[in-house]
């Protein structure tokens, strides 16, 4: 017999279900706190997982009360939400996903596993692959946008990142694909509301980053918290079960979100709790985080015959297998490591920096105000985000702390050794009183630079921070309007950085400003990252993975939205319109300025026609015709001419970046394999369909910019 099958033989029924249930310690609280002291338990056996706790000291004494005090001597997993680092932070997902560079993209993961893990860690709930084209729902920060084909690229990223080439390695993590599946569309974008969306959407969209999470495999699954049409996800077994373990192959661990068993009481699907942890059960749900639901509902289950002992086996396999995937019977303690070297933080560091300022966008830059210039003799940095190390670090946080974060004033002092540096907060980030703004208007008399940083407080996104109104809060605008209008009056280069968890709907401060960088929350190197950029040091090459709308009544605002039967035109009073505001969004998905100017020319496609297995090469050549050096991200787009399903305008197949120095020229070359160009049919199933299929090539996703041509898809 396997140890695994030695063990289950011996196991009681409460050891058993010790091992399908995860328990929160007091380190961070990310829902309600319903954790007693689990010493006891992890003794008896009564629980084999954790999750919210840090530290190798800590974690290996846990370990030790598992693998010496416990009957069975069974490892616990630990787990934290190590979303976009651990102690030593990057960009949020949102950002980093619009450096739009796979490579960069797994190498913040790689650290984040290998901090993590040091502190005794072995599991992270990350990456977060929820499609969000709606910006009020906060949790929109913690993915990659808009877009299913980059939520695909990214999750393949994250988990080679998270979980390295050896799930067993001492600096490896198990990635945990979340929230499966569909949360980002919840009603009208409020937290933990109900999503109802087509069988469509839900296989083009929302399915495919799973998919593709599965095949890079990742270890564990966490199911939404939410309703698809009425089924809780946690009891959902036809995608559960009938896509993600029979259709997908996934055989690893599915863990509950944060005591989501016992919320199906909530939702009206379960009287009781052992009818909740029954459904959970058949739906493949094999740890419990929280609920208690799997400890004290599934002996009752099991009297009632709602579950078969042969269930709650499997389920334990599958957890036990994970622990020893992850090595953790061999050597408990051997992610429990020492402190990590200087050498190492110091490296960490830098990658944050060079992440943080590639992950910048810059949205607008009239009469090239940025870069700043070196030799300003006064710089006055101004705002509620000027100031604030401690928000940088943006939601999810980890073991983060506000000391070990850069604000963009110290950033900027410590880059202009030579420059006066004056800062004033002009208002607090949500605040009412304006008494401040006075004092940060005088400043800007006596700079000749201005550098006015808003934006949303960390806490503004992320879970449960949906926001209807998504302009500044507080009373920003009222600072922003008095510094611009002052700055303008003296003709002084006046920029707004903003920090954010979404797209802010700003279009009166746009159009108020020459300048505007989002930065979003660039983590613990914000400030060295936004002077880099400011100062010119390093040329914007961020891209908006998501959106700007103009206003909140656009949303949801999607490039890949499906055409008309009237689209829109001016002239003609009955087509798909607004009265009050254009259709386009502020700034659509892919857009962010450099300090180059790219001219697109030459697009060739390698072939006129395309079977099924092909593979087309798109080629564009660029010229900086800019006074900088800059790196250009170029994206590819399809249109479908003529499709058995009405096609989205524009779908997203490709991307590539290339660096040039001013009136330099390049090539870029991007592979899409036919099979992309796949379709639903209207059972859903994928077809290749004849037909001719537009490609498009550029900068971003407005048909203006973009450069067109045509390949035909063939049978055969
Ligand atoms: C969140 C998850 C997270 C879990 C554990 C829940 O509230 O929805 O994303 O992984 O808490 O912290």
């Amino acid at each position: 017999m396997s140890r695994i099958e030695t063990l289950i033989a011996s196991m009681t029924l409460a050891e058993k279900l010790g091992q399908l249930t995860m328990t929160a310690s007091s380190f961070t609280v990310t829902g309600p706190v319903i954790a007693g002291d689990s010493t006891e338990s992890i003794r008896s056996g009564a629980i084999g997982n954790l999750l919210n706790m840090v530290g190798a000291g800590p974690v290996r004494e846990l370990q030790r009360l598992a693998v010496e005090e416990s009957r069975l001597k069974i490892p616990l997993l630990i787990g934290l939400d190590i979303i976009h680092g651990h102690r030593s932070l990057f960009p949020v997902p949102l950002a980093e996903a619009g450096v739009f560079d796979p490579v960069l993209w797994e190498a913040t993961a790689r650290e984040a596993a290998t901090e993590g893990a040091a502190d005794g860690l072995a599991l992270t709930f990350a990456p977060m692959l929820d499609v969000s084209r709606d910006p009020r729902w906060g949790r929109t920060v913690e993915g990659s946008g808009e877009d299913s084909w980059l939520a695909a690229q990214m999750a393949v990223a994250k988990v080679r990142g998270f979980q390295g080439t050896d799930l067993a390695a001492p600096d490896a993590l198990a990635a945990c694909a979340k929230h499966f599946c569909a949360y980002g569309p919840v009603t009208a974008g409020r937290e933990y509301a109900s999503v109802d969306i087509s069988e469509r959407t839900l296989h083009e969209v929302h399915l495919p980053p799973f998919a593709a999470a599965v095949r890079a495999g990742v270890a564990t699954v966490m199911p939404a918290f939410t309703d698809l049409a009425g089924i809780p996800m946690t009891a959902h077994t036809p995608l559960l079960r009938d896509w993600l373990r029979v259709r997908c192959g996934f055989d690893g661990v599915i863990i509950s979100d944060y005591n989501a068993i016992r919320e199906l009481l909530n939702h009206g699907v379960a009287a009781d709790l052992p009818q909740a942890a029954a459904l959970a059960l058949h739906a493949g749900v094999d740890i419990d985080m929280m609920a208690d639901g799997y400890r004290h509902g599934l002996p009752v289950a099991l009297e009632r015959g709602l579950v078969s002992i042969e269930q709650i086996d499997t389920a334990v396999t599958r957890v036990l297998h994970l622990k020893e995937r992850l090595g953790l019977f061999a050597d408990p303690y051997g992610r429990c490591r020492t402190l990590e070297s200087a050498a190492t933080i110091t490296r960490r560091r830098a990658l944050a920096r060079r992440v943080g300022a590639q992950s910048l966008v810059l949205l607008k830059n009239g009469h090239d105000v940025l870069p700043f210039r070196k030799s300003l003799r006064r710089l006055a940095v101004v705002g509620p985000l000027a100031e604030a190390a401690g928000e940088m670090r943006g939601p999810w946080w980890a073991a983060g702390v506000p000391d070990n974060h850069v604000s963009v004033f110290t950033g900027l002092r410590t880059a202009l050794p030579d420059t006066t540096m004056l800062y004033a907060q002009g208002v607090t980030i949500e605040g009412n009183d304006t008494e401040g703004i006075a004092a940060a208007v005088a400043l800007c008399d006596q700079a000749d630079g201005i550098l006015l940083c808003l934006g949303e407080a960390a806490v503004m996104s992320g879970e449960a921070a949906s926001r209807v109104n998504l302009g500044l809060p507080g009373q920003q605008d009222a600072l922003a309007s008095a510094v611009l209008a002052r700055a303008r009056t003296l003709r002084k280069p006046c920029a707004v950085v903003l920090f954010c968890g979404r797209p802010l709907t700003v279009p009166q401060l746009v159009a108020d400003s020459d300048a505007v960088l989002v930065a979003w929350f660039p983590g613990c190197e914000a400030g060295h990252a936004v002077a880099d950029v400011v100062l010119g040091r390093v040329s914007p090459s961020g891209r908006t993975a998501i959106s700007w709308p103009r206003f909140v009544g656009q949303i949801p605002l999607f490039h890949s939205e499906r055409r008309s039967g009237r689209p829109a035109n001016p002239a003609d009073k009955f087509t798909s319109k607004y009265l009050d505001s254009p259709n386009e969004p502020l700034f659509p998905f892919g857009h962010g300025l450099t300090y180059g100017r790219f001219r697109y020319s030459n697009l060739r496609l390698s072939a006129p026609a395309l079977k099924v297995r092909d593979t087309l090469e798109v080629r564009v050549d660029l010229t900086n015709e800019g006074r900088s050096a800059a790196r250009e991200t170029v994206f590819v787009f399809t249109h479908d001419v003529v499709a058995s399903v009405a096609p989205p305008l524009l779908q997203l197949a490709g991307f590539a970046r290339l660096e040039l120095a001013p009136g330099e020229t390049g090539t870029v070359s991007i592979a899409v394999p036919a099979t992309q160009l796949k379709i639903l049919d209207p059972d859903l199933a994928p077809v290749f369909e004849p037909g001719v299929v537009e490609i498009l090539v550029g900068p971003r996703a407005d048909r203006a910019d973009l450069l067109v041509g045509a390949v035909e898809l063939q049978a055969g």
